[in-house]
């Protein structure tokens, strides 16, 4: 069964002692954040604060910040599921004829099992608050320099304004008073997409802001599906089972009907104001950039609902796991677009859009660089500042073995390409214009005679089998 909420969530990291309860006062101004930051970076458990000072409401914080949290929120350890659901989705044949259908009904089920289902009522529909306010709402100030409270893991809901496919992404709001806050969608976020067709329109966006769902719900809004795919029933697919939803008071969207509080609104194109800065997960203070506004109209909520929150900062904390999985999980999406794609991998450390690393099978020249080009070309990858591709052989999750590849199988000037003003991650604190840049590739692959490399290819030092028989039967003897 999958998990309903995040109460549910919580109750399961409590039982297994990946949630501890903190029940002193705490403050919502600084103290939770340093409590948060101190508590990950020695990898320990989910929080739960209960007495947050000047608030009622209680506070989650790290609750997604081991994989092990991870596995039990989406109720699996092999992440690459997820992903693999997406891709055998797309090679389901959809039967036109009756007895076609027939026989495809056990598939088409499933289909219909994982699509989000409409409800007149749910737990977040308890109240309704037609004069909202965020005072109420424990929203942190998490870094000293910080230019304000920041709402860190809302959900923000939005649709497409021509197809109506559903978007949730986790993007920032700074609090500007009791109604308004400053929408951080970045330019290449599907969020601030929908929002460029409507501000082009000359029209307002209607957005509602889910704090706490179900995990898989909450995954859904950070993971970068492909284009089209609606996130609720992307949702459905990590879960197998349909999300429940319910629809708004004041705003044309839907919502999941578990969530913990919603904050119905829209944003306004012709109201932009500097938001930042902010202590991002570069680890750096993100400098003021003008974002546009968002006004609150209703807030929907449970009688006892849980703010949901995220503390980032220099890597490695909550998001880093979070990343992790969705390294894991979109795995078979890129063996997908690129079948030669072995394994991958997003440092922590380079806080994800910073560096991946690429191994292959290669069979022909210049195809460590064909990969490349063509992971540049693919959703939120093309944010990626710098690509290393390496063999099959080497193991991309072991920087020691990736160095490796890089100082025996890759020349400078043969093997690195640089492509310039291309899209960046609007966070990256070394690009030379916000969101425009530069691309690093090493081609850290064996280079071969059709590739320029006229040399004898150098054996590799690998034991010899008679040697390593012998050492393995007497290595009791050794008292090593
Ligand atoms: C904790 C956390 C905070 C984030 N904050 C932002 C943000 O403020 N702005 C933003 O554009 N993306 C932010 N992201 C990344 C997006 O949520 C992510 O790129 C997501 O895939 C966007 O989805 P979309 O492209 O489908 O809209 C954040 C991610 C996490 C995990």
């Amino acid at each position: 069964m999958a998990i309903e909420d995040l109460g549910e969530f919580v109750e399961k990291l409590e039982k297994v002692g990946e949630l501890r309860r903190i029940k002193t006062q705490v403050d919502a101004n600084l103290e939770i954040a340093e409590i948060l930051r101190r508590t990950m970076y020695s990898n320990g458990p989910a929080l739960y604060f209960e007495n947050v000072k000047n608030y009622d409401m209680p506070v989650l914080g790290n609750a997604f910040g081991s994989l092990k949290r991870l596995e039990i929120g989406l109720e699996t350890d092999d992440f690459a599921q997820i992903g693999q659901r997406i891709v055998d989705m797309t090679k389901m044949e959809i039967p036109t004829g009756i007895f076609e259908k027939i026989k495809k009904l056990p598939e088409l089920s499933k289909m219909t099992d994982i699509a989000p289902k409409l409800q007149k009522s749910g737990p977040v529909t308890e109240i309704f608050e037609d004069s909202p306010s965020f005072d109420k709402i424990p929203i942190l100030k998490t870094w000293h320099k910080d230019a304000e409270r920041f709402i860190t893991f809302g959900l923000i809901a939005t649709k497409h304004p021509d197809t109506d496919v559903r978007n949730l992404g986790v993007y920032r709001m700074q609090i500007l008073d009791s109604t308004h806050a400053l929408m951080h969608w970045q330019k290449h976020k599907r969020g601030a997409h929908h929002y460029d067709i409507k501000k082009d329109a000359g029209n307002k966006i209607e957005v509602a802001v889910i704090i706490g769902a179900d995990p898989a719900t909450v995954f859904s809004a950070v993971a970068p599906v492909p284009e089209g795919l609606d996130k609720y029933l992307f949702a459905g697919i990590t879960r197998k089972t349909g999300i429940k939803t319910v629809k708004c008071k004041t705003v044309d969207l839907e919502v999941p009907a578990n969530a913990e509080l919603v904050l119905e609104g829209y944003v306004d194109p012709s109201d932009i104001r500097m938001e930042g800065p902010f202590g991002d997960h570069t680890g750096y203070y993100t400098p003021p950039e003008p974002y546009p506004v968002f006004t609150l109209t209703g807030i929907m909520r449970r009688q006892k609902p849980i703010y949901l929150t995220t503390v980032v900062g220099k890597p490695i904390l909550e998001d880093a796991f979070i990343g992790k999985v969705i390294e894991r999980s979109f795995l078979p999406l890129i063996k997908m677009f690129q079948p030669e794609v072995v394994d991958f991998s997003m440092p922590a450390a380079g806080w994800f859009q910073g560096m991946a690393i690429i191994s292959i099978k290669k069979r022909y020249p210049g195809q460590a660089k064909k990969v490349m080009m063509g992971l540049w070309g693919l959703g939120q990858l093309a944010l990626t500042k710098i690509f290393v591709v390496v063999d099959e052989d080497v193991n991309v999750h072991d920087m020691n073995d990736v160095i490796w590849a890089i100082t025996t199988r890759s020349d400078a000037a043969r093997d690195v390409i640089i492509i310039n003003n291309t899209p960046t991650d609007t966070l990256d604190p070394a690009s030379p214009l916000v969101n425009l840049g530069s691309k690093l590739g090493i081609d850290a692959t064996q280079k071969t005679k059709e590739e320029g490399y006229q040399r004898e290819i150098q054996e590799l030092v690998l034991v010899d089998e008679d040697t390593k028989n012998i050492v393995d039967a007497k290595w009791s003897s050794y008292g090593i």
